[in-house]
């Protein structure tokens, strides 16, 4: 039985995902206990092995459909070795990227069939699923902009089209409001305090933290 929680941050490139990941962290621990932050693809030894994969290389190194396969292997690994582990011992989990990204991203972006990617899910979570979902929103150009400036030899995603880009900020947009109950769309081009402000009432309310 679970009896952490798993908190997951999405959105496309330059969102600041990764800042808001560590403010929430910091924010939850005097509240919460053990918090664990981990990423995607990555946060285990073999997670991050297959991560250097996908984030490196030319942008047309794999087929569609086999960077579905390799996110779910980086995931499987992670969620078996450290989140199921963390979550059983009632840890809170933030986690920079979780399959609402391979919908975004390998779907909507790369044109995957979308069942076939919910079914791998199915197969591989088993039901697992975030209990809160922030997905970080901004325009495809600014994210771009923003994120070109501290990139260092992962910008395999950060090369593709423009066009990808814009289907899968769509992407999160359309997955976001077909989960309400879970996710909650957050304006990212505010500056990042008043980001955090944000998230932090939003998840005092949802699990009942003084704001
Ligand atoms: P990051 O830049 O947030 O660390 O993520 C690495 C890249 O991996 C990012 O460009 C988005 C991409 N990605 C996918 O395409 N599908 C996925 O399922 C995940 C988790 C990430």
């Amino acid at each position: 039985m679970n009896i952490g929680r798993l908190i997951t941050f999405e959105g496309g490139e330059g969102a600041g995902k990764s800042t808001q990941a560590r403010l929430l962290a910091d924010a939850l621990e005097p509240h919460t206990g053990e918090v664990v932050r981990t990423r995607e693809p990555g946060g285990t030894h073999s997670a991050e092995a297959v991560r250097r994969l996908l984030v490196e290389g030319d942008t047309g190194r794999w087929q569609p459909v086999t960077e579905v396969l390799l996110h779910y292997a980086a995931r499987s690994e992670h969620v078996h070795d450290l989140i199921r582990p963390a979550l059983s011992r009632g840890a809170w989990i933030v986690c920079d990227r979780f399959a609402d990204s391979t919908l975004a991203y390998q779907g909507y972006g790369l044109g995957v069939d979308h069942q076939l990617i919910a079914e791998i899910d199915r197969l591989v979570l088993q039901g697992l699923c975030p209990d809160l979902t922030f997905v970080l929103d901004l325009p495809a150009e600014l994210g771009l902009a923003r994120a070109t400036r501290r990139a260092g030899g992962e910008e395999r995603y950060e090369s593709m089209p423009l066009g990808l880009h814009q289907r899968l900020r769509n992407g999160f947009l359309e997955i976001a409001a077909a989960h309400p109950d879970r996710c909650v769309v957050i304006d990212a081009t505010a500056d990042p305090e008043s980001v955090h402000r944000e998230i932090w009432d939003a998840t005092a309310k949802r699990f009942g933290l003084p704001v």
